[in-house]
């Protein structure tokens, strides 16, 4: 009986000792496989926004974000009106769950975002403050949230969308109204003060290619960067559309000259919004360009991170703001990944970077 105890045992012990070898093989496999991984051997950051809701009550959603994606970046839980609702209280709740979420699965944040004309509370807007109000409560908000955040969030998109559509100028906005022209060197060097370490960028929408508007962003940070400004990087937004994507060579030239001045270059909130219904052809034509714009990336060294703005089309922007508009991300309504999903596993695959 001993005997018997002993062979059944210890042929339980090896098959006990294959399974977890072969599980060990799977699992590796399986985390091979993803685009974290793949932009990991790159050193380099692939991601995605994320929303609260869907991360406190919808598992898979939080599953694959955790698998897929080394950097995070809140899409709308850090904004003015989010962390700042009334004028002596500040309220972290939301955009510490998200920040909480990256640290346990190690992932990178971005900042997103501290100056931007939109998601401002009635408070402030309709508060006739002064100018030197304004400019004490923008200074204290900068204080307090990047502060905060330090060593946690890498990189902010300290102002956002501060050139105006046709790209002549400044935007007329609360801030540039109330502040002056100059609120943008100002809000750098609170943030500097706030995270000495962090990487401070101007984000901006339509300015990827070549342009008035990608002229005026260049000429905006060259300017800040001639003055001695603590200013890291551009942030492209990069929301497309399937009909008309942004030339992939005048892309590059644009890349190139905003590296030339030292800056790093950071996709923040791409996807590719396309005329609803879908269909296999649309899919396909989505998927060349998110091949061909994180190729793009991937050649200039100085394009360190790609974001796209969301990650599942159950959970995004485009039909609520742009109607008839839709599936502008990598994995579909019920989570299957798309050919987009493919593409980008290609560009990291066969990416050149050392
Ligand atoms: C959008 C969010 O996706 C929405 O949930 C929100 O209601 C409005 O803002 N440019 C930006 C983002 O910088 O903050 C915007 O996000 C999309 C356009």
């Amino acid at each position: 009986m001993t005997k018997s105890f002993i062979l059944g045992s210890t042929a339980l012990w090896l098959l006990g000792i294959m399974l977890i070898a072969g599980n060990t093989v799977a699992l590796e496999a399986k985390a091979i496989a993803t685009l974290r991984s793949k932009a990991q051997v790159l050193k380099f950051s692939v991601g995605t926004a994320v929303r609260l809701e869907p991360l406190m009550n919808d598992a898979t959603y939080a599953e694959i974000l955790g698998r897929e994606f080394n950097v995070l970046t809140a899409e709308d839980a850090m904004k003015f009106s989010a962390t700042h609702p009334t004028r002596d209280r500040f309220d972290f709740t939301d955009a510490d769950k998200i920040v909480n979420f990256a640290t346990t699965h190690g992932m990178k944040v971005r900042g997103h975002t501290l100056v931007w004309e939109r998601r401002l509370p009635r408070w402030l807007v309709e508060g006739s403050f002064s100018k030197i109000q304004v400019s004490a409560i923008l200074k204290h908000h900068i204080q307090t949230v990047v502060g905060r955040y330090r060593g946690r969030v890498f990189a902010w998109d300290v102002i956002n969308e501060a050139i105006d559509v046709e790209g002549v100028g400044l935007r007329q906005t609360f801030w540039s109204k109330m502040l002056g022209s100059d609120y943008i060197a100002q809000t750098l060097t609170w943030a500097r003060d706030a995270d000495p370490h962090a990487k401070l960028f101007y984000n901006d929408y339509g300015g990827e290619a070549l342009g008035a508007k990608s002229d005026a962003i260049y000429d905006l940070l060259k300017s800040l960067k001639e003055r001695g400004l603590p200013i890291s990087g551009i942030g492209l937004q990069s929301h497309f559309v399937l009909e008309t994507p942004p030339k992939m060579s005048d892309v590059a030239t644009n890349m190139k000259r905003l590296a030339a001045l030292g800056l790093e270059i950071q996709i923040t909130e791409f996807d590719v919004r396309m005329a609803m219904p879908v269909t296999d052809k649309k899919l396909r034509d989505q998927a060349q360009i998110y091949l061909d714009y994180l190729s793009t990336c991937l050649s200039i060294a100085n394009c360190t991170a790609f974001l796209s703005w969301g990650f599942t089309d159950k959970y995004s922007w485009v039909p609520d703001f742009l109607t008839g508009r839709g599936a502008a991300l990598p994995f579909d309504e019920g989570y299957r990944p798309k050919p987009a999903y493919r593409a980008m596993a290609q560009a990291l695959n066969n990416s050149g970077r050392p």
